[in-house]
């Protein structure tokens, strides 16, 4: 626990999770609870719930749950400390250090150390660049046709030849090779003590959203593997969440409202060195749903300009579900086979970027002229195409826009179009099963446990800890030990709290959708069924101590002087008579049983 729960307790109270959530996803009011499409998963049908009186979300599609700050953590993929205290943030809570814990606070130390260290090491590669050790990289630079502004404005660098300049400049103000190991500037050695990892190589520094450095890719001036060696994931840089450029680009992204996304450093400063500023670039790697967010921050829509070959295509095709996920918007610009943006721009100049939302292709087009590409039109490959239609079809989540594409794609295809569209909206067995609602299994401590977290207080602190002795099921069991330790340290239920004080997320999982999940309708009363499961546990116990005794005067049966075999029966006996007078109980009181 890295916060205090009377500090959690506040920033829960303060943080509505109805006004956090609704932020994020429209909900709509229904019963007690409210209702919205997950913005987990992809759905058309809304299946995300929000429970504002028990402060926690759960979502029957896909699992997804937990409280206000759980939803922060998975929303911006935050850390628990991040998510709490950027709702601190801003509901006004003040938050110190002290608050984080002594895990929390070595935490938040060990960042800002990093993030000095990575500041440090931009500056020393900017230096680098600038003096004769930089030689090879301003050659090279120049070679790419960058321009001094550029190279200032994107902060490049260069890191010398060496094994140890970083080492020595790290080293000279006192700071910790060790964390520059950790931000992966540094490697060790297997002898001990450390040596450069960029050596040789232009810096492109990363930066986060505010302009802080978070991480490095380095560029080979001759030839060579790896072309571009990247800082590897460190508690500043995690890959798929950032984007390049981005502090750069936000003024012309607010002005121009497209942003333009490339793939590479150098396509993004070849564009920049022609005066297109609106872009940011993904280095490479598949585009995530937290960088679409991210994009999503940034402009009202985006234009993707990949390299103009498969993988480039390839790669835009993957990103497109994505988009049509998070409701951003999302056009292509294809280049001229073989070309990329910055042989592109170079060759012909930036006019195509001057309206770029106009000049490009919307998306689904984009993709059906892959498809067709691909495919052909001959009978097999129309076939082809609409399977491989589908799970684009059904991302789009606006039923105009899917009404718009299917007469489209019908045209291009020769298809009747309720034929297609029967084949498009099918659902294929993976996704069938991966969306089905969550089954609510209804045995007895299932149902225990849903009874216990929909009625606070109808059974006694104590009953409770005595009946999680007897459930079997050990995520239950923890669960139970859990809403005990509530009603001890808090005197109720909390069940954002509750949420709060759990690391797993199946167990996680598991208390929201118990706690929302359907009531069963006309229920007993708590008094009712407080008794029930009292019956109902010892029974079971009973039950159990059967099974134990009829294995003990099994064995006893055959080694006769291990134990007493007429004690046993007695005992036997007597479960016998306990089990049927318990029987008798729930017959007669038929009512609740
Ligand atoms: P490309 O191979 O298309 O390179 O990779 P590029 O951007 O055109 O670079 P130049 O023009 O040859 O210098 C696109 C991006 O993929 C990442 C980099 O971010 C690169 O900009 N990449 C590529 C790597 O991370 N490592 C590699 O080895 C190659
Ligand atoms: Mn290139």
């Amino acid at each position: 626990m890295l916060i205090p729960d009377d500090k959690l307790l506040e920033i829960k109270d303060a943080a509505s999770i109805a006004e956090v959530v609704g932020q994020y996803v429209k909900l709509v009011q229904k019963g007690r609870n409210l209702l919205g499409l997950c913005p987990f998963h992809s759905e058309t049908k809304p299946s995300f719930t929000v429970s504002p009186d028990k402060g926690i979300f759960y979502c029957f599609g896909c699992q997804a749950g937990g409280n206000v700050i759980s939803f922060m953590m998975q929303y911006h993929r935050l850390s628990f400390a991040e998510a709490a205290q950027e709702l601190a943030r801003r509901y006004g809570i003040p938050i110190t250090f002290k608050d984080l814990g002594p895990e929390g606070a070595q935490r938040a130390k060990k960042r800002q150390t990093l993030q000095e260290i990575v500041t440090q090491a931009a500056s020393f590669f900017a230096a680098t660049l600038k003096a004769p050790e930089g030689k090879a990289g301003r050659d090279y630079l120049e070679k790419r046709k960058m321009t001094p502004e550029v190279i200032r404005d994107f902060h490049l660098g260069f890191a010398p030849d060496e094994w140890d300049g970083l080492k020595r400049h790290l080293t000279n103000r006192g700071l910790s090779l060790e964390l520059a190991q950790d931000a992966g500037l540094l490697v060790a050695k297997a002898q001990g003590g450390y040596y450069d990892r960029f050596r040789s190589r232009v810096i492109f520094p990363i930066h986060d959203r505010h302009g802080k450095v978070v991480a490095f890719g380095g560029r080979i001036v001759g030839e060579g593997e790896p072309k571009y060696l990247n800082s590897p994931e460190s508690p500043l840089y995690t890959k798929g969440r950032h984007l390049y450029g981005v502090p750069q680009a936000q003024e012309a992204l607010r002005k121009t409202e497209t942003a333009l996304v490339v793939e590479g450093y150098l396509d993004l400063l070849a564009l920049r060195v022609h005066g297109v500023a609106n872009v940011v670039a993904t280095l490479g790697t598949a585009l995530t749903r937290e960088q679409v967010r991210l994009l999503k921050n940034l402009a009202p829509k985006a234009v993707m300009v990949y390299d103009g070959d498969a993988a480039g295509s390839r790669a835009m095709r993957r990103a497109f579900p994505l988009f049509a996920q998070e409701g951003l918007p999302v056009r292509v610009l294809p280049l001229p086979a073989g070309m990329d943006p910055d042989t592109y721009v170079f060759a012909h100049g930036p006019e195509l970027f001057d309206s770029p939302w106009e000049a490009a292709q919307p998306w689904f087009a984009y993709l059906l002229d892959e498809l067709v590409k691909e495919h052909g039109l001959d009978i097999e490959g129309r076939v082809r195409i609409s399977e491989e239609l589908r799970p684009y079809f059904q991302a789009v989540a606006d039923p105009v826009e899917q009404a718009l594409w299917l007469k489209v794609a019908a045209e291009r295809l020769e298809v009747d179009e309720a034929a297609l569209r029967r084949s498009l909206t099918s659902l294929s067995p993976i996704t069938k099963s991966r969306l089905s609602p969550v089954k609510l299994d209804v045995n007895l401590e299932k149902r225990l446990l849903k009874w216990v977290l929909n009625h606070p207080g109808a059974a006694p602190v104590e009953e409770l800890e005595d009946w999680a002795l007897d459930l079997e099921d050990q995520e239950l069991q923890e669960i139970m030990a859990l809403i005990v330790r509530s009603y001890r340290e808090h005197g109720v239920l909390d069940h954002g709290l509750l949420i709060q004080q759990v690391e797993a997320e199946p167990l996680r999982q598991q208390i929201c959708a118990l706690t929302l999940g359907e009531e069963e309708l006309g229920g007993p009363s708590p008094e009712c069924m407080a008794a029930h499961w009292r019956r109902d546990f010892r029974m079971r116990r009973l039950k159990k101590a059967q099974q134990d005794l009829k294995a003990r005067v099994d064995q006893a049966v055959r080694s006769p002087d291990n134990e007493d075999l007429m004690a046993l029966l007695a005992q036997q006996q007597e479960i016998a008579r306990q089990l049927e007078a318990l029987k008798q109980v729930s017959t007669t009181k038929g009512e609740d049983g």
